[in-house]
């Protein structure tokens, strides 16, 4: 781990977990980074620990810049462990008394994780602490994305700790934004689009509120991927739009198929769709991952789902990835859904109950096929298709 000064004196130390590919059931094709920080200031202060895995180099690397005895503080910005299951071994080498600051649900969460009695400083929201030349503020993130999350703010040189508020789950030799340009922003979207959707009506309180306090942001260093500083704004603006979820003319056509039969279907339908002027993603969900899925989801104004009936039920993949979008809470879509059947056929009608409890808007009964879809059944796809795509905005 090499550290990088983000501005003087402030250090970011990323362990970059370059070989992980499942992150709690979200695919990382690309890896992902925990990025600690330090600040050297009178009271020395590390915010935020790494993964267990990447404890010692976390503190080799706090060693080329002080020896990590003389650390004064530890904040805690968050529970999870993939920033806390370092702590046990750097509070271990750094001094087992030393203050831990963290939310009030920290506290609690920390406790439940770790038996260690440390020496816990519960902080208040917009709580401060000064550490020399600079003071800290603390600003409770309270369910974005844990009730423990909070943001630290370091008044003076404009910089904000934003635990996986801005994150994306990359490795890369890059640390910043202006070392990554646009090629980060489908990492971002992808990392709000399965971690942070169901909180998407509190981030834009949040966003509110920070632009009433007029707090200014030269540098956002969030705890995952790179760091947000030749324009922390545009991370921001992007959060704005991706948390209204305005529906745009776009289809998602999730699947899955036993004999073709449903699969003849969705390509039909995604033929019509892209006839009516519909941007459209067909997606198979044996060779699509649920978070590549609901990434193409966020934007999209339609989602159409395609099952067989099997055994009474829809496909058990179906089941996947209605539990994990419904979940996730995502807004203002029209569904729609059609599958082929051989005697019962109750696929379609199961498929409905899903996307009312998630509370789409059904635009229709849906279509079934017996067994092979023959040209009336296709025909019926096409004019779902054509009634979705009447449904969705101009753009
Ligand atoms: Fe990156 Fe919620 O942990």
């Amino acid at each position: 781990m090499r550290p990088i000064e983000i501005v003087k004196d402030i250090y970011c130390l990323p362990a970059i977990d370059w070989n992980i590919r499942d992150f709690h059931g979200y695919s990382t094709y690309e890896g992902t980074t925990y990025n600690a920080y330090l600040i050297i200031d009178d009271k020395i202060t590390l915010i935020d620990t790494v993964k267990s895995a990447f404890a010692d180099e976390l503190l080799d690397a706090i060693g080329q810049i002080v020896d990590p005895k003389k650390i004064d503080y530890v904040v805690s910005n968050h529970t999870e462990m993939d920033h806390s299951s370092g702590l046990p071994r750097v509070m271990h080498r750094i001094g087992e008394d030393k203050p831990l600051y963290t939310s009030k649900m920290g506290l609690k969460n920390l406790s439940k994780h770790y038996t260690q009695k440390w020496n816990y400083h519960p902080v208040d929201n917009l709580g401060e602490l000064n550490i020399g030349k600079r003071t800290l503020t603390f600003l409770e993130t309270r369910m974005i994305h844990w009730p423990d999350s909070m943001f630290t703010y370091v008044n003076e040189d404009k910089v904000l700790f934003s635990s996986d508020g801005f994150g994306q789950h990359y490795a890369g030799v890059e640390r910043f934004d202006d070392q990554m340009g646009d090629a980060i922003m489908p990492h971002a979207l992808k990392y709000f689009a399965n971690i942070l959707l169901l909180y998407a009506p509190l981030i834009l309180k949040l966003i509110d509120k920070v632009t009433e306090l007029g707090i200014p942001i030269d540098v956002i260093c969030p705890d995952h991927g790179i760091l947000w500083r030749k324009d922390p704004g545009k991370i921001i603006n992007a959060y704005v739009e991706w948390s209204r979820q305005a529906p745009r003319r776009k289809a998602v056509v999730i699947y899955d198929t036993m004999w073709h039969s449903t699969e003849k279907m969705a390509e039909v339908i995604v033929e019509t769709l892209g006839e009516e002027g519909v941007h459209v993603k067909l997606m198979k969900l044996r060779t699509s991952h649920r978070s590549d899925i609901m990434t193409e989801v966020m934007d999209a104004g339609a989602i159409m789902f395609g099952s067989p009936t099997l055994n009474n039920n829809i496909f058990p993949t179906m089941g996947d990835i209605f539990t994990y979008m419904k979940g996730l809470k995502p807004l203002n879509k029209i569904g729609a859904a059609f599958g082929s059947y051989g005697w019962s056929g109750e696929a379609v009608k199961i498929i409905n109950q899903q996307m009312e409890d998630m509370k789409f808007n059904v635009i229709d009964p849906g279509v079934r096929s017996h067994y092979i879809p023959d040209d009336d059944g296709l025909a019926a796809c096409r004019e779902l298709a054509k009634k979705v795509a009447q449904a969705l905005p101009a753009k």
